[in-house]
């Protein structure tokens, strides 16, 4: 048996070696998921971009594939989307095939030492052989910067109500959002955000999608935003409201986090999927993700997760589930059912690798999970009912004394107002996602422990009544 390296997940994505951030061009395409990846091939750090690629026939096992788009004159190859262009709009197509077309941004380092504002532009390139080879288009770039330094991370999407391509851009303090008929020529349609939302750094990575909720169709916009996160450093907000195939016009503009832990970044969606909508993250932090205990790669993603409409009062908002393809991988659980417990440990569950928990009570009272190995390093993850928050403590996880933000403990306010509450943790070797009240609050954490977590504790403080719960191993996707 191949010795398993220090830290490196079970079941979540993670380049064979070298560093990686945003997931880009996700798209299923014939029965096949494809990720793309912001990939820097020659170093365990950031550098000169590519796209990686990996593809998926169920979202947990993935295959490596070569890397899809390499650094050109025209510069690196930053964050962007993937469409399957069926009806051939481009022209692009060949002997009746559809294109598969990727729009990205190119950011060019000479530009940018120069003091230039105009060194992001987006282009386009085209597969014929499912994103394993690309043609870069001879027009590039499609759409050329007016003179606004942060200036990217396209994604396009075939808006039907208009019948044009809509591509939702990151404009440094806000999104615009342009039209094109074609892939190639792009018309400025309209711009949000200045003045709703989040503004703690950089607006990047944006989404929009369609999600119905009782039938009604509603819109979300994903904006990812570093730093100004909830629990600092890089963070994915959104906002619900209506998009009329020209502006976006938000029903409430509160500040909502599709994920509220630090490890959740660059988060959006698969195209072509139909109704089903599936979201996908980074799972690391711009505060730190550089200078990370691995050693011979650099980040993870999140578990791919169901993403919905929910209602809380009058205000819809989203919620995220992992995919159900996980039950797939999920050995005979552990189950205990109604259990009543004062200040005292209810299961202690032993773990190896990876394993996801599902506990339900009828009641919101306190109590913690706890993740621990036998150096007594920790992470604790639970609900306090007096401040009405979930939360998840990596102070003492272990090695945390490489950045100065990492050993924390952060919190996210619970949304439901349901008596009952319900709490799914997906746990691997160096993560935990939790998917509280059925996931209206969302919380990924990573942590690098000297040793591997061997135990799972669930613990109240105060009075609990425990409903069930139900803990699986899950077998490695490799
Ligand atoms: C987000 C981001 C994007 C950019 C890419 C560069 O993490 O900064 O805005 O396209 O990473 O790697």
């Amino acid at each position: 048996a191949v010795e398993r390296e220090q830290y490196r997940p079970l079941i979540h994505f993670t380049p064979q070696k070298a560093w990686m951030n945003d997931p880009n061009g996700m798209v299923y395409l014939n029965g096949t998921y494809h990720l793309f990846y912001q990939y820097y091939p020659d170093s365990t750090v950031w550098g000169p971009m590519h796209w990686g690629h990996a593809t998926s026939k169920d979202l947990l096992h993935w295959e490596h594939q070569p890397v899809a788009l390499y650094p050109d004159s025209l510069g690196y190859i930053f964050s962007g989307s993937a469409v399957v262009d069926a009806a051939n709009t481009s022209g692009f197509g060949k002997d009746g095939k559809a294109p598969l077309v990727a729009v990205f941004t190119q950011h060019d380092p000479k530009g940018e030492k120069q003091g230039k504002t105009d060194f992001q532009n987006q282009s386009i390139a085209f597969s014929f052989d499912a994103g394993k080879t690309w043609t870069k288009y001879a027009g590039n770039p499609v759409l050329k910067n007016p003179g606004i330094k942060d200036f990217r991370d396209p994604k396009v999407s075939w808006n039907d109500d208009v019948k044009k391509w809509i591509m939702t851009l990151a404009t440094k303090d806000r999104i615009t959002f342009y039209s094109s008929p074609d892939l190639k020529s792009w018309t400025k349609e309209s711009e949000f955000g200045a003045n709703v939302g989040a503004h703690g750094g950089v607006w990047e990575c944006p989404d929009l999608f369609p999600l119905n909720y009782e039938g009604k169709k509603h819109w979300v916009l994903l904006v990812n935003l570093n730093p100004g996160g909830p629990n600092g450093g890089s963070a994915t907000q959104y906002f619900v409201g209506s998009f009329d195939g020209h502006a976006f016009k938000p029903y409430q503009t509160d500040t909502r986090w599709a994920d509220y832990g630090p490890d959740e970044y660059a988060g959006v969606t698969w195209s072509n999927t139909g109704d089903r909508k599936i979201f996908l993250g980074w799972m690391s932090n711009w505060q730190y993700a550089q200078v990370v205990p691995t050693k011979t790669w650099r980040s993870a993603m999140t578990i791919p997760r169901d993403i919905r409409l929910e209602k809380v009062g009058d205000k819809y908002f989203l919620a995220s589930k992992p995919v159900d393809e996980l039950s797939a991988i999920a050995e005979k659980p552990l189950v205990f059912q109604n259990v009543d417990a004062n200040d005292k440990r209810i299961a202690n569950m032993k773990l190896s690798g990876a394993a996801r928990l599902d506990l339900n009570a009828a009641k919101a009272e306190s109590f913690s999970i706890t993740l621990l190995n036998d150096k007594g390093q920790k992470v604790v993850i639970g609900y306090d009912k007096v401040s009405n928050q979930y939360y998840i403590d990596r102070t003492a996880s272990g090695k945390v004394s490489f950045e100065k933000s990492f050993a924390a403990k952060h919190l996210a306010r619970r949304l439901s107002t349901k008596d009952e509450l319900n709490l799914t943790l997906v746990i691997d070797v160096a993560s935990v996602e939790l998917f509280a009240d059925n996931g209206l609050t969302v919380m990924t954490e990573i942590f690098f422990p000297d040793e591997d977590y061997s135990h799972v504790n669930l613990q109240s403080t105060g009075s609990f009544a425990l409903t069930s719960l139900s803990y699986a191993k899950l077998k490695a996707g490799r």
